[in-house]
């Protein structure tokens, strides 16, 4: 799964800094001793904070086996580009594997042996998701790293994924209020993340990696590519150029200068899927409109414009004050240059005054399905596996057909399967 795309340029290596330079004796530790993350340590922010030392437990495999029933494909939650993540149970205090039904649910996450991601994508979860805490990153509990085995152990999100919402046939439409929400809370995780002294800069910013909680908090997820943002007067850090088509800022796809702003572009994508409920990319629907970004840019500024670009799973049921409101921030999020975007925290102040904003409840017009001009694909019917976070081919990522590479099974599209775990 993930296969990188071969032959991809990469550009100048290795920003990581201190991140990316955790050697084997944390890995034996409990989370007890420092990663030297190059955060601030103990670093806090009214919400949320950056822990000295990732606090998280170590488990054996034996444990994790137990946990989820030795890894049955009935509890499979979702496949990704690291590999399956599995469904499992362990005791709330001690966290030791408990007997299904009973204790408290988790997600596990084990990297599959024909993975492209691996180790470094493993050690940045573990360094970043173990020591950022905030409401709206998912918490990881713990890891296991033994042998060739590597897997992550994270609190269990009973919504799944906003992709899977948006996109998987047999998911109940996500209402406008809901979106609305979703879009509040992921803006809240990036925001508190810039805003960290030692910005991070999250680079796999996508539907996929927004996960829902039983009450529709979002939560980031997946910090495999996180990266320290620029220091001193830099603006931005160079390196290569990973991510996910569709979804990656065209300065970063284009140079491999990677600004906090382009988070902010990612942002501004997943917005637009929110609001057409259109895949980023998606290889099914007519020439032209491959790249969601390049058609519907021009549908953004105009109520009129923008009724015929809304998802017509609304059925008319948002507000189209609220909703033009909500496209003008987007469009700013996906100007081309990263000065022009603005902050998170700009984001996250002006979803907050939408979502206050009174005015008529109910706007149809125009909304009408089959009315608009982009042509809609079927639901979940893209099936290439360029869906997933890849090495991305320099100055072809935002315009050139994606490659397909194999994707065994992985988003299971035609599965009708619950949005809601049970
Ligand atoms: N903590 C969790 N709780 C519940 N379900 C989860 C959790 N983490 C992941 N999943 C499910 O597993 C799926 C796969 O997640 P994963 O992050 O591995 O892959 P991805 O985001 O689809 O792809 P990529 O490898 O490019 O990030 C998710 O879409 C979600 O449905
Ligand atoms: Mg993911």
């Amino acid at each position: 799964m993930t296969p990188k795309t071969s032959g991809s340029i990469t550009t100048s290596n290795n920003t990581t800094g201190k991140l990316s330079s955790v050697d084997s004796s944390f890995m034996a530790s409990t989370g007890s001793r420092s990663t030297s993350g190059g955060f601030d340590e103990g670093s806090k922010s009214p919400l949320g904070q950056i822990l000295e030392a990732p606090n998280i437990r170590t488990f054996t495999f034996m444990e994790l086996r137990t946990a989820t029933k030795n890894f049955r494909p009935d509890s499979v939650l979702g496949e990704g580009g690291f590999g399956r993540v599995y469904k499992g149970w362990v005791d709330e205090k001690t966290m030791n594997p408990a007997k299904a039904g009973t204790g408290i649910v988790v997600a596990v996450k084990k990297l599959n042996s024909e993975s492209m991601q691996g180790y470094e994508e493993w050690q940045s979860e573990i360094n970043f998701l173990g020591r950022l805490s905030h409401p709206n990153l998912v918490k990881l509990l713990g890891f296991c790293f033994e042998d060739k085995e590597l897997l992550l152990v994270y609190e269990f999100m009973a919504k799944g994924s906003l992709e899977n919402h948006l996109f998987r046939r047999g998911c109940a439409p996500l209402s406008w209020e809901l979106r609305l929400k979703i879009a509040i809370g992921a803006a809240r995780g990036l925001a508190f993340l810039h805003a960290s002294e030692k910005q991070v800069i999250y680079r796999d910013f996508k539907a996929s990696n927004i996960l829902l909680d039983a009450n529709y908090n979002a939560k980031l997820s997946d910090f495999g590519l996180a990266k320290l943002g620029p220091t001193g007067s830099n603006s931005h850090i160079t390196t290569r150029v990973m991510g996910t088509y569709g979804y990656a800022a065209p300065e970063y796809v284009a140079t491999g200068h990677l600004y906090v702003k382009s988070d902010v572009y990612g942002f501004g994508v997943v917005m637009l899927e929110m609001l057409s409920g259109q895949r980023a990319l998606d290889p099914n629907r007519p020439n032209g409109q491959l790249n969601l970004v390049d058609w519907a840019k021009p549908y953004l500024a105009d109520r009129r414009k923008l009724a015929r670009l809304m998802d017509p799973r609304f059925e008319g049921q948002y507000n189209s004050k609220q909703a033009l409101e909500a496209a003008q921030l987007t469009l700013k999020c996906l100007a081309g240059e990263p000065r022009s975007r603005p902050s998170m925290k700009e984001v996250v102040e002006t979803l907050e005054h939408i979502e206050v904003m009174k005015s008529r409840t109910r706007e149809a017009r125009g909304s009408v399905v089959g009315t608009r001009s982009p042509t809609r694909s079927q639901h979940g019917a893209c099936t290439s596996g360029h869906r997933h976070t890849v090495k991305l081919a320099v100055g072809q990522g935002l315009t050139a057909t994606p490659r397909r590479h194999d994707d065994p099974g992985g988003d299971a599209d035609d599965d009708n399967s619950s949005c809601t775990w049970p």
